[in-house]
Protein backbone atom coordinates (compact mmCIF):
# COMPACT_ATOMS: atom_id res chain seq x y z
CA UNK A 1 0.00 0.00 0.00
CA UNK A 2 1.55 3.15 -0.59
CA UNK A 3 1.89 6.42 1.99
CA UNK A 4 -0.91 8.50 0.33
CA UNK A 5 -3.29 5.12 0.78
CA UNK A 6 -2.40 5.06 4.44
CA UNK A 7 -3.22 8.51 4.86
CA UNK A 8 -6.09 10.49 4.72
CA UNK A 9 -5.82 12.75 1.30
CA UNK A 10 -8.86 11.69 -0.89
CA UNK A 11 -10.12 14.39 -2.33
CA UNK A 12 -7.79 16.99 -3.76
CA UNK A 13 -9.30 20.30 -5.79
CA UNK A 14 -6.43 22.08 -7.83
CA UNK A 15 -6.66 25.99 -9.32
CA UNK A 16 -4.96 25.69 -12.24
CA UNK A 17 -2.96 29.18 -12.51
CA UNK A 18 -0.47 30.58 -14.50
CA UNK A 19 -0.90 29.84 -18.09
CA UNK A 20 -1.13 33.39 -19.07
CA UNK A 21 2.18 34.18 -17.47
CA UNK A 22 4.09 31.12 -18.64
CA UNK A 23 2.68 32.18 -22.11
CA UNK A 24 3.98 35.79 -21.72
CA UNK A 25 7.55 34.79 -20.67
CA UNK A 26 7.60 33.02 -23.89
CA UNK A 27 6.78 35.62 -25.93
CA UNK A 28 3.39 34.03 -26.89
CA UNK A 29 -0.05 34.87 -26.63
CA UNK A 30 -1.83 34.33 -23.41
CA UNK A 31 -3.90 31.63 -24.88
CA UNK A 32 -0.92 29.41 -25.59
CA UNK A 33 -0.63 28.68 -22.18
CA UNK A 34 -4.27 27.70 -21.87
CA UNK A 35 -3.68 25.22 -25.15
CA UNK A 36 -0.39 23.75 -23.39
CA UNK A 37 -2.28 23.75 -20.15
CA UNK A 38 -5.17 21.69 -21.28
CA UNK A 39 -2.51 18.62 -21.85
CA UNK A 40 -1.54 18.48 -18.39
CA UNK A 41 -4.87 18.38 -17.51
CA UNK A 42 -5.05 15.11 -18.80
CA UNK A 43 -1.53 14.02 -17.33
CA UNK A 44 -2.72 15.20 -13.66
CA UNK A 45 -5.96 13.14 -14.17
CA UNK A 46 -3.50 10.38 -15.08
CA UNK A 47 -1.38 10.74 -12.03
CA UNK A 48 -4.43 10.89 -9.66
CA UNK A 49 -5.93 8.07 -10.58
CA UNK A 50 -2.69 6.43 -10.24
CA UNK A 51 -2.17 7.47 -6.69
CA UNK A 52 -5.53 5.93 -6.14
CA UNK A 53 -7.09 9.62 -4.79
CA UNK A 54 -11.15 9.35 -4.57
CA UNK A 55 -11.66 12.62 -6.66
CA UNK A 56 -10.09 15.33 -8.33
CA UNK A 57 -11.76 18.75 -8.97
CA UNK A 58 -9.96 20.79 -11.42
CA UNK A 59 -10.92 24.75 -11.77
CA UNK A 60 -11.03 25.05 -15.11
CA UNK A 61 -13.36 28.46 -15.67
CA UNK A 62 -14.39 30.52 -12.98
CA UNK A 63 -17.43 32.67 -12.81
CA UNK A 64 -15.09 36.02 -12.85
CA UNK A 65 -13.36 34.62 -15.81
CA UNK A 66 -16.37 35.69 -17.96
CA UNK A 67 -14.45 39.35 -18.25
CA UNK A 68 -11.96 38.39 -19.62
CA UNK A 69 -11.62 39.12 -23.50
CA UNK A 70 -14.00 37.05 -25.57
CA UNK A 71 -11.36 35.78 -27.91
CA UNK A 72 -9.70 34.15 -24.52
CA UNK A 73 -12.98 33.16 -23.32
CA UNK A 74 -13.97 31.26 -26.61
CA UNK A 75 -10.12 29.42 -26.76
CA UNK A 76 -11.25 28.02 -23.16
CA UNK A 77 -14.57 26.79 -24.28
CA UNK A 78 -13.26 25.49 -27.52
CA UNK A 79 -10.43 23.45 -25.20
CA UNK A 80 -13.04 21.88 -23.21
CA UNK A 81 -14.75 20.75 -26.23
CA UNK A 82 -11.65 19.25 -27.66
CA UNK A 83 -10.91 18.03 -24.05
CA UNK A 84 -14.30 15.69 -23.82
CA UNK A 85 -13.91 14.58 -27.39
CA UNK A 86 -10.38 13.21 -26.52
CA UNK A 87 -10.38 11.84 -23.26
CA UNK A 88 -14.12 10.13 -23.08
CA UNK A 89 -12.96 6.94 -24.56
CA UNK A 90 -10.04 6.89 -21.48
CA UNK A 91 -12.37 8.22 -18.89
CA UNK A 92 -14.76 5.12 -19.73
CA UNK A 93 -12.24 2.90 -19.79
CA UNK A 94 -10.56 3.44 -16.72
CA UNK A 95 -13.98 3.77 -14.94
CA UNK A 96 -13.70 7.30 -14.12
CA UNK A 97 -16.53 9.30 -13.13
CA UNK A 98 -17.01 12.82 -14.99
CA UNK A 99 -18.88 15.72 -13.85
CA UNK A 100 -19.04 19.93 -14.10
CA UNK A 101 -19.77 21.55 -11.48
CA UNK A 102 -21.14 25.61 -12.22
CA UNK A 103 -22.98 27.40 -15.19
CA UNK A 104 -22.76 26.08 -18.06
CA UNK A 105 -26.30 27.43 -19.84
CA UNK A 106 -23.50 30.18 -21.95
CA UNK A 107 -21.60 27.19 -23.11
CA UNK A 108 -22.15 26.17 -27.14
CA UNK A 109 -24.73 23.55 -27.79
CA UNK A 110 -22.27 20.84 -28.84
CA UNK A 111 -20.52 20.98 -25.79
CA UNK A 112 -22.95 21.00 -23.79
CA UNK A 113 -24.05 17.95 -25.34
CA UNK A 114 -21.05 16.27 -25.19
CA UNK A 115 -20.71 17.35 -21.42
CA UNK A 116 -24.48 15.73 -20.36
CA UNK A 117 -23.60 12.59 -22.58
CA UNK A 118 -20.09 11.67 -21.01
CA UNK A 119 -22.02 12.89 -17.12
CA UNK A 120 -24.98 10.08 -18.36
CA UNK A 121 -22.07 7.79 -19.58
CA UNK A 122 -20.31 7.80 -16.59
CA UNK A 123 -22.44 7.89 -14.16
CA UNK A 124 -22.21 4.77 -12.29
CA UNK A 125 -18.63 4.53 -12.71
CA UNK A 126 -16.94 4.00 -9.20
CA UNK A 127 -13.67 4.86 -9.56
CA UNK A 128 -11.66 8.35 -9.59
CA UNK A 129 -15.09 11.27 -9.21
CA UNK A 130 -13.28 13.66 -12.05
CA UNK A 131 -14.73 17.45 -11.79
CA UNK A 132 -13.88 20.43 -13.52
CA UNK A 133 -15.74 23.58 -11.93
CA UNK A 134 -16.71 25.82 -15.38
CA UNK A 135 -18.22 29.35 -15.00
CA UNK A 136 -17.71 28.41 -11.19
CA UNK A 137 -17.99 30.58 -8.26
CA UNK A 138 -18.28 29.39 -4.66
CA UNK A 139 -20.37 31.98 -2.95
CA UNK A 140 -23.00 31.70 -5.48
CA UNK A 141 -22.59 28.02 -4.99
CA UNK A 142 -23.10 28.31 -1.01
CA UNK A 143 -25.91 31.00 -1.78
CA UNK A 144 -27.71 28.52 -4.39
CA UNK A 145 -27.86 25.78 -1.77
CA UNK A 146 -29.11 27.93 1.26
CA UNK A 147 -32.06 29.35 -1.19
CA UNK A 148 -32.76 25.94 -1.96
CA UNK A 149 -32.50 24.62 1.47
CA UNK A 150 -34.74 27.36 2.30
CA UNK A 151 -37.34 27.11 -0.53
CA UNK A 152 -37.78 23.48 0.79
CA UNK A 153 -38.00 23.76 4.14
CA UNK A 154 -39.66 26.73 4.89
CA UNK A 155 -39.22 28.29 8.32
CA UNK A 156 -36.69 25.30 9.14
CA UNK A 157 -32.94 26.69 10.64
CA UNK A 158 -30.52 25.89 8.16
CA UNK A 159 -27.51 23.31 9.63
CA UNK A 160 -24.00 22.72 8.77
CA UNK A 161 -24.69 19.26 7.58
CA UNK A 162 -27.97 20.54 5.63
CA UNK A 163 -26.17 23.01 3.52
CA UNK A 164 -23.30 20.45 2.51
CA UNK A 165 -26.41 18.50 1.37
CA UNK A 166 -27.51 21.19 -1.29
CA UNK A 167 -24.20 21.99 -2.70
CA UNK A 168 -23.13 20.85 -6.45
CA UNK A 169 -21.83 17.97 -6.19
CA UNK A 170 -22.65 16.84 -2.98
CA UNK A 171 -21.26 13.74 -3.12
CA UNK A 172 -17.57 15.41 -3.25
CA UNK A 173 -17.54 15.85 0.28
CA UNK A 174 -15.13 18.18 2.06
CA UNK A 175 -11.54 18.78 -0.19
CA UNK A 176 -8.47 17.24 1.73
CA UNK A 177 -5.89 19.00 0.12
CA UNK A 178 -5.92 22.00 -2.29
CA UNK A 179 -2.76 23.18 -5.05
CA UNK A 180 -2.80 26.60 -6.07
CA UNK A 181 -0.01 26.36 -9.14
CA UNK A 182 1.58 29.76 -10.68
CA UNK A 183 2.99 31.35 -7.35
CA UNK A 184 -0.24 33.33 -6.01
CA UNK A 185 -1.33 32.67 -2.62
CA UNK A 186 -4.90 32.99 -3.19
CA UNK A 187 -8.35 30.63 -2.98
CA UNK A 188 -10.02 32.96 -6.15
CA UNK A 189 -13.67 31.65 -4.93
CA UNK A 190 -13.10 28.24 -5.07
CA UNK A 191 -14.87 25.89 -2.86
CA UNK A 192 -15.27 27.74 -0.01
CA UNK A 193 -17.62 25.73 1.79
CA UNK A 194 -15.50 22.37 1.31
CA UNK A 195 -11.83 23.30 1.95
CA UNK A 196 -13.03 24.03 5.88
CA UNK A 197 -9.96 21.99 7.11
CA UNK A 198 -8.61 21.23 3.63
CA UNK A 199 -4.19 21.50 4.02
CA UNK A 200 -3.18 23.80 1.40
CA UNK A 201 -0.49 24.01 -0.93
CA UNK A 202 1.22 26.60 -3.26
CA UNK A 203 3.70 25.83 -5.77
CA UNK A 204 5.79 28.96 -7.98
CA UNK A 205 5.36 25.94 -10.59
CA UNK A 206 2.91 27.72 -13.63
CA UNK A 207 0.07 24.93 -14.36
CA UNK A 208 1.58 24.11 -18.08
CA UNK A 209 4.94 23.18 -16.33
CA UNK A 210 3.30 21.19 -13.64
CA UNK A 211 3.89 17.69 -14.19
CA UNK A 212 2.53 14.07 -12.90
CA UNK A 213 5.86 13.99 -11.10
CA UNK A 214 5.47 17.00 -9.17
CA UNK A 215 1.94 16.45 -7.73
CA UNK A 216 2.74 12.94 -6.63
CA UNK A 217 5.45 14.79 -5.12
CA UNK A 218 2.99 17.18 -3.52
CA UNK A 219 0.71 14.02 -2.35
CA UNK A 220 3.38 12.41 -0.82
CA UNK A 221 4.61 15.36 1.04
CA UNK A 222 1.31 16.55 2.50
CA UNK A 223 0.46 12.89 3.40
CA UNK A 224 2.88 13.45 5.78
CA UNK A 225 1.32 16.48 7.56
CA UNK A 226 -0.52 15.43 10.87
CA UNK A 227 -4.56 16.42 10.05
CA UNK A 228 -6.11 17.58 13.49
CA UNK A 229 -9.24 19.02 12.47
CA UNK A 230 -8.69 21.42 15.41
CA UNK A 231 -7.16 19.84 18.09
CA UNK A 232 -3.09 20.47 18.89
CA UNK A 233 0.54 19.90 18.03
CA UNK A 234 2.08 23.38 17.87
CA UNK A 235 5.26 21.73 16.58
CA UNK A 236 3.54 20.17 14.07
CA UNK A 237 2.06 23.52 12.73
CA UNK A 238 5.59 24.53 12.25
CA UNK A 239 7.16 21.17 10.49
CA UNK A 240 4.20 21.45 7.72
CA UNK A 241 5.27 25.47 7.26
CA UNK A 242 9.00 24.39 7.17
CA UNK A 243 7.98 21.21 4.89
CA UNK A 244 6.46 23.51 2.41
CA UNK A 245 9.49 26.53 2.46
CA UNK A 246 12.08 23.40 1.57
CA UNK A 247 9.69 21.99 -0.97
CA UNK A 248 9.64 25.81 -2.57
CA UNK A 249 13.26 26.21 -2.46
CA UNK A 250 13.78 23.21 -4.27
CA UNK A 251 11.18 24.36 -7.14
CA UNK A 252 12.99 27.51 -7.65
CA UNK A 253 16.00 26.06 -7.67
CA UNK A 254 15.24 23.59 -9.75
C1 LIG B 1 -5.53 30.59 -15.05
O1 LIG B 1 -4.45 31.07 -15.77
C2 LIG B 1 -6.18 29.54 -15.77
C3 LIG B 1 -7.43 29.61 -16.28
C4 LIG B 1 -8.29 30.80 -16.17
C5 LIG B 1 -8.00 28.52 -17.02
C6 LIG B 1 -7.46 27.14 -16.74
C7 LIG B 1 -7.65 26.39 -17.96
C8 LIG B 1 -6.89 25.40 -18.42
C9 LIG B 1 -5.78 24.82 -17.68
C10 LIG B 1 -7.13 24.84 -19.77
C11 LIG B 1 -8.56 24.42 -19.94
C12 LIG B 1 -8.60 23.02 -20.20
C13 LIG B 1 -9.63 22.22 -20.03
C14 LIG B 1 -9.46 20.81 -20.36
C15 LIG B 1 -10.92 22.67 -19.53
P1 LIG B 1 -4.33 32.63 -16.01
O2 LIG B 1 -4.70 32.91 -17.41
O3 LIG B 1 -5.09 33.39 -15.00
O4 LIG B 1 -2.79 32.80 -15.81
P2 LIG B 1 -2.04 34.10 -15.26
O5 LIG B 1 -2.36 34.18 -13.80
O6 LIG B 1 -0.62 33.81 -15.54
O7 LIG B 1 -2.57 35.27 -16.04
Amino acid sequence: MSDLKKHTISHVAIIMDGNGRWAKQRSHPRVWGHVRGSTVVSKIVEAAKESGIGALTMYAFSSENWCRPQSEVRILFKLLYKFLLRERERILKNNIRFRIMGDVSNLPEQTKILIAQLEKESQFNSGLKLTFAFGYGSRSEITQAFNQFIKKNPGKELLEEDLAKYLMVPDLGEVDLLIRTGGEFRISNFLLWQIAYAELFFTETKWPDFSSSEFKEILENVSKRERRFGSTTADQDLKSNIDQARYNKSITRG
